[in-house]
């Protein structure tokens, strides 16, 4: 088949399923157009996006600056490596800088090259300006993480899934409980060698589990009491999905290594970044990381863009409008619903609980129904709903989805 065809939902399914590895459990639909809020399908159905591609659409599909941003440069220059310079990555790097208040960037592409980025950061410090014995070093992490992929990150997963079969496992992590300051100054006085504590500032993969207010700040007031560096992986949480800027934002918190990707591009590139002030990024020599695609001319071009938008359409403020609107109706909605157990979250990053068992199909069962209904979202864990829409989304929009979401679910009610 020609890929100028046009082709059918069932051909496109078919087709992933006969010659792609089947890593990822998709909703069947088969997306392929998209602005705005909105998406369509081959067929022609217009939806409402209540994912953003895991928050990297933030900026809402397509946008045109950012699109323009990207056309503009692949024109014109698209990779040299870094063994160049290039005339966009100085350019990026000053802004991006500025724009989050750090020293440095390490410019990466995806956001579990990032983290893996943070942690041997994170290692390469504690050896050459902590002290700490050459192989000794640990870092805190919590239970339920989600940091991506690689054989290092799932190491310190407890998702069997993710793990099991793909050892043996990377050392040096310590898990405690998500959200769990006690456990937390426990382990930073009981144990030697500790580099640092890597956490996302609500776990979003997880189900979007928001930990207590005052949680980051203090952790970080420990860390830094402890001499440990407060590594936020903000890839899902960032970039004003939360409705500030950073979602340690919302505690006043700067930590010492930030891990963002994601909607750093608008979600139309691969850009992933790591930032960190002089006193730590300057541990890191040629030769020691990096990456050919990372810091390229068109991500350059393409993250400024993406940047310009968030404060230029003022979507840190509107996430966290909407986001109240949107807890403040699905509450009403609960308060008489017993499919619906809980709404929780932050700005436009929210979670709603099923009412049924982790290992019930209802979750996903709702989520094919309000595809019917012209909403697409996914299901993280079992019986949690994950809400997450464009940022670039208005009052009434909201209100539409919310009347889908409340609709279908009604259609479930026992
Ligand atoms: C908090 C967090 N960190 C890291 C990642 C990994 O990002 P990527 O899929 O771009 O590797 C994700 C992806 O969902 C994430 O949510």
């Amino acid at each position: 088949m020609s890929v100028l065809e046009k082709i059918t939902s069932a051909d496109a399914i078919m087709l992933e399923d006969k010659y792609g590895a089947h890593n990822y459990h998709p909703l069947p639909v088969v997306l392929s157009r998209g602005e705005g809020v909105h998406v369509w399908d081959v067929e022609g159905k217009r939806y409402y996006d209540f994912l953003s591609a895991y928050s990297a659409v933030n900026q809402g599909h397509c946008h045109p600056k950012i699109i323009g941003a990207m056309m503009g440069q692949a024109e014109t220059l698209t990779l040299t490596s870094r063994a160049f310079y290039n005339d966009q990555l100085g350019r990026y790097e000053e802004f991006v800088t500025n724009y989050f208040g750090f020293d440095k960037v390490l410019p990466m592409n995806t956001g579990a090259e990032a983290v893996e980025t943070a942690i041997k950061l994170c290692r390469k410090w504690a050896y050459e300006r902590k002290g700490i014995a050459e192989h000794e070093a640990k870092i805190i992490v919590c239970e339920n993480n989600f940091h991506g992929r690689t054989t290092t990150i799932i190491s310190f997963s407890n998702d069997e899934n993710a793990r099991k079969n793909f050892g043996p496992y990377t050392a040096g992590f310590i898990k405690i409980a998500y959200d769990d300051i006690d456990a937390l100054e426990n382990v930073l006085k009981t144990e030697k060698n500790i580099a640092g504590f890597l956490a996302e500032p609500i776990q979003g993969e997880a189900g979007v589990y928001v930990p207590a207010e005052g949680y980051l700040a203090k952790a970080k007031e420990l860390c830094e009491s402890h001499n440990v560096l407060f590594i936020a992986d903000e890839v899902q949480t960032g970039i004003a999905r939360t409705g500030k800027l950073l979602a340690v934002h919302h505690e006043n918190v700067q930590p010492d290594i930030l891990i963002l990707g994601k909607a750093l591009s608008g979600g139309a590139y691969p850009v992933s970044a790591v930032l960190a002030n002089d006193s730590i990024m300057n541990v890191i020599k040629p030769g020691q990381h990096g990456s050919t695609f990372g810091g390229n001319p068109v991500a350059a071009a393409v993250a400024i863009a993406a940047l310009e938008v968030v404060q230029d359409e003022k979507l840190a403020e509107n996430a966290e409008k909407l986001g109240k609107l949107f807890r403040e109706k699905m509450n009403e909605y609960i308060a008489t619903s017993n499919i619906a157990t809980l709404v929780r979250g932050k700005g436009l990053l929210n979670a709603i609980v099923i009412n049924d068992t982790e290992d019930s199909s209802t979750a996903w069962d709702i989520c094919m129904a309000m595809r019917d209904n012209g909403l697409l979202a996914k299901p993280t864990h079992g019986n949690i709903i994950r809400f997450a829409p464009p940022l670039v989304m208005n009052v009434e929009q909201l209100m539409d989805c919310i009347g889908i979401i409340t609709k279908t679910l009604k259609a479930f009610e026992k």
